[in-house]
């Protein structure tokens, strides 16, 4: 980093959210906009198995881009399978198979001669329990990823700092970046992960319960980050606490059994909902 730069950091004390619009630009993106290079996620008839389980059912869905959209339904309705077919994890399950599309921007990433490696990269995913790398430090996890996607050694320092402002945890790990991130708290774990996912600038960031294995006061932490990433990333995130899709959600989609029964704004999922099982479901009169 320049003194220029240090003295500009330093000047107007970044908020998590400034750090979050300094990210660097890709070098494809044009100069004027400091937005995000987020993109719409399309599901066209998808469907998933698990052997003869059929987990998700003829699903079309739109993700919009710079939106939280929430998976909720009963548990076993297939939320996981669901997310899990967006970055092509699912089938990496011995026995299991997906069919339909998944389109980023116009790409179907289902398509032949995707590279699975990039498509992990482009579309991130946090977990339920917080999973940093167990051997490696604060640093390290947060660079693994950067290491791997080649960014050259002297920007390393740069570049982790930048994610884990933008995952909120800088000023609690700054002094201590080469202590084990095993060793952080519950909270400051899962905004590890947070950051190391979004430390190589993926367009979508894939979020399983984040905060189920998290206190309150380290959930809404989390929640607030979420509304701050969002700016720049398109965010799904299965949830099966109502409060938290209420809070950080545009939109709402129900599933239940594997197929999605409505998809729609939040307000009106939980107010006014088109299908019956759905208000049966939000209202706690199943599942
Ligand atoms: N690894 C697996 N092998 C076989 N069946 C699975 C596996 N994971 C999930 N399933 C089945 O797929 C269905 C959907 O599960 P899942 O996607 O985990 O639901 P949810 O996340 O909504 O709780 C369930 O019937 C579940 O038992
Ligand atoms: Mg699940």
């Amino acid at each position: 980093m320049t003194d220029h730069a240090k003295d500009a950091r330093a000047q107007d004390a970044p908020t998590d959210a400034a750090a979050l619009a300094r990210l660097p630009r890709r070098p494809e993106e044009p100069a004027a906009p400091v937005q995000s290079t987020a993109h719409t996620v399309r599901l066209k008839a998808l469907n998933a198995f698990y052997g003869d389980t059929h987990a998700v059912k003829g699903v079309d869905l739109t993700y919009a881009a710079n939106q939280v959209t929430a998976m909720i339904g009963p548990s076993g309705c297939g939320k996981s399978t669901l997310v899990r077919c967006i970055n092509r994890m699912h089938e990496e399950v011995p026995g299991a198979r997906a069919e339909g599309e998944v389109l980023l921007g116009e790409t179907d990433l289902y398509g032949a001669g995707v590279d699975l490696t990039s498509v992990r990269r482009t579309i991130g995913m946090v977990f339920q329990k917080p999973n940093p790398f167990p051997t490696m430090s604060i640093f390290d996890n947060v660079a693994a990823g950067l290491r791997l996607s080649g960014t050259k050694r002297g920007d390393l320092k740069e570049r982790v700092e930048w994610a884990l402002r933008g995952a909120g945890l800088w000023e609690e790990v700054k002094d201590r970046l080469g202590s084990p991130g095993v060793g952080l708290s519950g909270g400051q774990q899962q905004r590890l992960c947070i950051a190391r996912t979004i430390a190589v600038e993926p367009d979508v960031i894939l979020m399983d319960e984040p905060c189920s294995a998290l206190d309150p006061i380290a959930t809404l932490r989390i929640e607030e980050l979420i509304h701050e990433l969002k700016q720049r990333f398109t965010i799904v995130i299965v949830t099966h606490n109502m409060q938290q899709a209420a809070r950080v959600a545009d939109t709402t989609a129900f599933m239940l059994a594997g197929e999605l029964v409505e998809h729609a704004p939040t307000e009106r999922i939980f107010t006014n909902p088109d299908d019956d099982r759905t208000e049966q479901y939000v209202t706690g009169k199943f599942g």
